[in-house]
């Protein structure tokens, strides 16, 4: 299988960020840690990074192009505020699973609603960057179950 792995705004600064939030491990470890549980699974998995909307946008319509199976998605302060990515995911139809490393529904009201819950397969919400690790194993686990 083919598995996107996005992350948005700031998650760039992960391990030094707010560590009381977001943990202290950074985004380079957890996707090598990502990438590597997919190639001994025998997959493919990319990450990517972005502060801007927009490059987050083009690169869910590029998984449409690249067989992309499933996308697991940490639309960090865009998942309160983006109907332009809810509907570029809407439009590719890939399946996905949204990640939070905090747990929004223990913080400010404003963090409480989100764009995709309601599309997505699942939601993974305050369990840090082991999030990420369950969110690949549940995705594996539905792509085999599929075919
Ligand atoms: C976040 C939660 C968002 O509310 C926040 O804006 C982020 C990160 C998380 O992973 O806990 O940037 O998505």
């Amino acid at each position: 299988f083919n598995i996107l792995v996005l992350h948005g705004p700031n998650l760039n600064l992960l391990g030094e960020r707010e560590p009381k939030h977001y943990g202290q491990t950074n985004l380079t470890s957890i996707n090598q840690q990502l990438v590597e549980m997919a190639q001994t699974a025998g997959h493919q998995l990319t990450p990517f990074q972005s502060n801007a909307e927009y490059q987050l946008i083009e690169q869910i319509h590029l998984a449409h192009h690249q067989q992309i199976d499933f996308i697991i998605i940490n639309p960090a302060a865009f998942t309160h505020t983006s109907i332009a990515l809810r509907d570029a995911l809407l439009a590719v139809a890939i399946p996905f699973i949204e990640v939070h490393l905090s747990n929004v529904h223990a913080r400010e009201p404003f963090r409480h609603h989100s764009y995709f819950s309601d599309i997505a397969i699942g939601v993974i919400s305050g369990l840090g960057a082991q999030g990420y690790s369950l969110a690949l194993q549940a995705a594996l686990f539905i792509l085999s179950n599929s075919r």
